[in-house]
């Protein structure tokens, strides 16, 4: 390990074990702080005049609530409850920059800093009845500041943790987290690590800023004015923000303990994820037309005929038939098929290349893992009338129900993950798709389904202008 190979947090985590001692204390009689106060004087003198002093190496972690007030981010409220509500409303409203989660009246969301919590710290506790505090405006360059205030002043080496409150997601209760950090490792990388028993650590990486600030609300506790504590026992953490070269790809800001959105498997609320799920289901559906070989769960396709049969039809009927066309079915119906369109372009005057090219349009069918024939039953509930325009409205009617119903089908198989293409050549050759398939003369062909996972990721469509496509009338 000295031979340069070996990263740098992976040869300091190595070396570095857990000390089995850390001391923490928070100071009685600091005063209620206000805007424009001077913290770092304040918290000097408190801290060098405690019994156990202020020392190299001491980690001094305190609440966000401090320097909100300290940096005037407190904000005059109105003490009736609803008047307060309302601005409470407004304040999460301007400092949230997407809302993650809105469970009851609480609303979890992410802030400019990328912090996700409720009501995007916007708080009440800790303040004059008359106030509300917002987060300070960008802890990490508080914490930085105040750092090099106390060594100025005390001239011990010390780190700053902001913290603040915060809930879990799968674990009831709050625990303070660190939202500004200086002067120390934030998280400690185990990767490369072997423990004693030679199980490599791939994974750990330890958040240790946000265990220093939940350890320290031990003693700071909420409601004793003890906003500010020391922990002193993990000196190993510091790192020199005076930016030491063998350090520099230390994460050090509490800023770094923020995972991005893309990294985050669960960047948004479940009532969240699911309302994207259902406005994302119809423009998810694409003609797909190169599928992977991979097989399609026959479960799925099944699930997906299910979906589609609850698609709307008339008098309460179910005229749409799925037929599943697998193996020599499959080979004698696309081969008859083949020979009724290569009848009609040769009729149409296509000869050579260009026949075999349109020709080839069909191989589609052929080559998809999965092949589902879409039918229409004029049988299955449709009224009979005595005249011609009326049945054929009916006829329209019952074709129309069916398109529903493949519509719905394409987009539960996209919603599955799994692509499709709806092809129309069974509507141009009715009779021979009932012949080969044997099936009844009052089933009407509408067209035919590839489907398979698509070869390549396929991207939701871009929403299409309306123009002319709807207006209103009056
Ligand atoms: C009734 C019907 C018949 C279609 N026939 C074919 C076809 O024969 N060959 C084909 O490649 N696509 C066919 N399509 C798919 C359209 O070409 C496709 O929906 C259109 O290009 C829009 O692209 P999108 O489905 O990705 O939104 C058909 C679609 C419908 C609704």
């Amino acid at each position: 390990m000295t031979d340069g190979a070996v990263p740098e947090i992976r040869r300091w985590s190595v070396e570095h074990a857990a000390p089995s001692d850390v001391t923490m204390w928070a100071p009685d009689g600091l005063p209620e702080f206000r805007p424009g106060d001077d913290l770092a004087g304040v918290l000097a003198d408190a801290l060098t005049a405690d019994p156990h002093g202020l020392a190299d190496g001491d980690i001094v972690v305190l609440t966000s609530k401090v320097l909100s007030k300290t940096e005037g981010r407190i904000v005059p409220a109105p003490t009736d409850p609803e008047e307060r509500d309302a601005l409470r409303r407004r304040l999460v409203d301007a400092e949230s920059v997407r809302v993650v989660a809105r469970v009851n009246r609480t609303l979890i969301t992410e802030n400019r800093l990328g912090i996700v919590q409720a009501a995007a710290g916007v708080d009440g506790s800790n303040v004059d009845a008359r106030e509300l505090a917002l987060l300070p405006e960008d802890p990490d360059a508080s914490a930085a500041a105040l750092a090099r205030e106390l060594r100025e002043r005390t001239g011990a080496r010390v780190a700053v943790v902001v913290t603040d409150t915060m809930g879990r997601a799968w674990r009831t209760g709050q625990i303070d987290m660190a939202i500004g950090a200086a002067g120390l490792r934030v998280s400690v990388g185990y990767d490369g690590a072997v423990d004693r028993q030679g199980n490599e650590l791939l994974v750990t990486d330890v958040a240790v800023a946000d265990e220093i600030a939940s350890a320290a609300d031990l003693v700071k506790g909420k409601l004793g004015a003890r906003p500010v504590a020391v922990v002193r026992g993990v000196r190993h953490l510091l790192v020199d923000d005076e930016g030491d070269d063998d350090e520099v790809d230390v994460p050090r800001r509490a800023r770094d303990l923020v995972r991005g959105g893309e990294f985050d498997l669960f960047r948004l609320g479940t009532a969240e994820a699911l309302a994207q799920g259902r406005r994302e289901a119809v423009p998810t559906r694409r003609s797909v037309r190169r599928f992977s070989d991979d097989p399609v769960p026959a479960d799925d396709l099944a699930d997906a005929v299910t979906d589609a049969l609850t698609a709307p039809a008339p008098h309460h009927s179910t005229p749409i038939r799925f037929v599943r066309v697998t193996g020599d079915a499959r080979t004698r119906l696309l081969d008859a098929l083949r020979a009724d369109w290569e009848r009609d372009l040769r009729g149409d005057g296509h000869t050579g290349d260009v026949l075999a090219r349109r020709l080839a349009r069909g191989d589609l069918l052929r080559t998809s893992p999965e092949l589902i024939l879409p039918f229409v039953d004029d049988a299955a509930g449709a009224h009979d009338y005595p005249d011609a325009r009326r049945a054929d409205c009916e006829e329209t009617m019952f074709t129309v129900a069916g398109g529903a119903a493949v519509q719905s089908l394409l987009v539960a198989l996209a919603a599955r993950g799994l692509g499709s293409c709806w092809v129309g050549s069974t509507i141009f050759a009715a009779e021979t798709t009932r012949r080969e398939l044997g099936l009844p003369s009052t089933w009407r062909p509408l067209g035919a389904v590839a489907v398979g996972y698509p070869a390549e990721p396929v991207p939701p469509r871009e929403p299409r202008p309306a123009g002319e496509a709807y207006m209103s009338v009056e």
